[in-house]
């Protein structure tokens, strides 16, 4: 079964998904089990603090899950290039440390109320203390990456989390602009998200010393992923359901995020429609019947669709990159990764 937009009896758009994605997501996981769980391990040990809301703020995200992929990529592309030290473990969990700090920053930007299934820091403990267990976080992900003694990864790291910041003010920029051009939310996809995750498969390969060209084959898997994951979660945003995703449909278009659903539904607009999207996106004046009529309107005009269609091309190159890595169980799974985040539901 394909990805595909099916009649819905409380949504007219809802994307239809095989369960293909968290079993490639399982497999990944099984691969580096030992691994992970000393990753797991040391997350735990960075978050203490003998101030107590720390932990339980930071324990709260950590423990409601989450897929652990960024910090999966790490690990298992330096098995992939045959690494036999532990460093790697260090790396991860400072990938996944980066990952919850922005996680905690965003739903406070974002103003979401649910992530992985619970309701979010912000809406239990307030915005204030997540924006501060945020940059504990952070601080804690960067000792770790100096405790991993390799600059070249400290800088891969360091520059990532710049961007990603970088990435989600830009994104604030183009918030309720209706003119928002595809490329000015490509680059705002390229920096919130493909950053972390290019940063994350490079930093498993540079330690394991491989060659230049295969660091960088493994940089661009990592960012044309993360470009997939993210467009297939914008599509998400609007056809998912909240029970696979753990988080809220809808808030993008409550927030008049200009994602891609959106700049697909507004470019192919019939003229007496244009009204609709500048009072809901640009006013950020909604009804409650909004939604759904937003979405009657992207079913028409295949805006998901395409933006399915879209993360499809960029997951095709991020198999390219990969033909540069061995061949063995690592690369067939960071394979399947790929070819089943585009019909993710969750
Ligand atoms: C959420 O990332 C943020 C996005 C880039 C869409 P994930 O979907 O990897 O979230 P968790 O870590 O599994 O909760
Ligand atoms: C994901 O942002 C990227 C970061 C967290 C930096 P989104 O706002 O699109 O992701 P969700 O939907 O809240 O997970
Ligand atoms: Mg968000
Ligand atoms: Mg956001």
């Amino acid at each position: 079964m394909s990805i595909g937009l099916a009649a819905n009896a409380d949504r007219n758009v809802a994307l239809e998904s095989p369960p293909e994605f968290l079993d490639a997501v399982t497999a990944l996981r099984a691969l580096a089990s030992d691994d992970l769980e000393a990753v797991n391990a040391q997350i735990i040990t960075q978050m203490q603090s003998p101030v107590g809301l720390i932990p339980d703020l930071a324990g709260h995200l950590i423990n409601a899950g989450g897929k652990r992929i960024r910090p999966v990529l790490t690990l298992i592309t330096a098995r992939m290039f045959h690494y036999d030290g532990d460093n790697h473990i260090k790396l991860a969990a400072a990938v996944e440390l980066i990952h919850g700090a922005t996680l905690l920053h965003d739903d406070v930007v974002d103003d979401s109320a649910l992530r992985r299934g619970s309701e979010t820091a912000n809406v239990i403990w307030g915005n204030k203390e997540s924006v501060l267990v945020g940059d504990f976080l952070f601080s804690r992900a960067f000792e770790l990456m100096v405790a991993a003694e390799d600059l070249r990864v400290l800088q891969v790291l360091s520059r990532a989390s710049g961007i990603i910041a970088q990435g989600e003010v830009l994104q604030l920029a183009t918030q309720k602009n209706i003119k928002t051009t595809f490329e000015q939310y490509l680059d705002v996809v390229d920096a919130k998200t493909a950053a972390l995750f290019a940063a994350a498969a490079q930093s498993g390969a540079l330690i394991a010393n491989c060659k230049t060209e295969q660091q960088e084959a493994m940089r661009s898997y990592g960012r044309n992923l993360g470009i997939a994951y993210q467009l297939i979660d914008d599509a998400l945003d609007y056809a998912g359901f909240e029970e696979n995703l753990g988080k809220t449909v809808g808030d993008d278009f409550r927030e008049g995020k200009m994602t891609l659903p959106v700049i697909y539904a507004i470019a192919r607009a019939r003229p007496e429609e244009k009204d609709f999207w500048r009072r809901v996106i640009a006013d950020g004046r909604q009804n409650e019947d909004d939604f759904a009529h937003a979405l009657q309107l992207m079913e028409r005009d295949n805006a998901i669709a395409d933006t399915v269609a879209c993360a499809r091309q960029f997951a095709a190159t991020a198999l390219n990159d990969l033909a540069k890595a061995p061949s063995n169980d690592y690369s067939a799974a960071l394979s399947d990764l790929v070819e089943t985040s585009v019909s993710r539901a969750s």
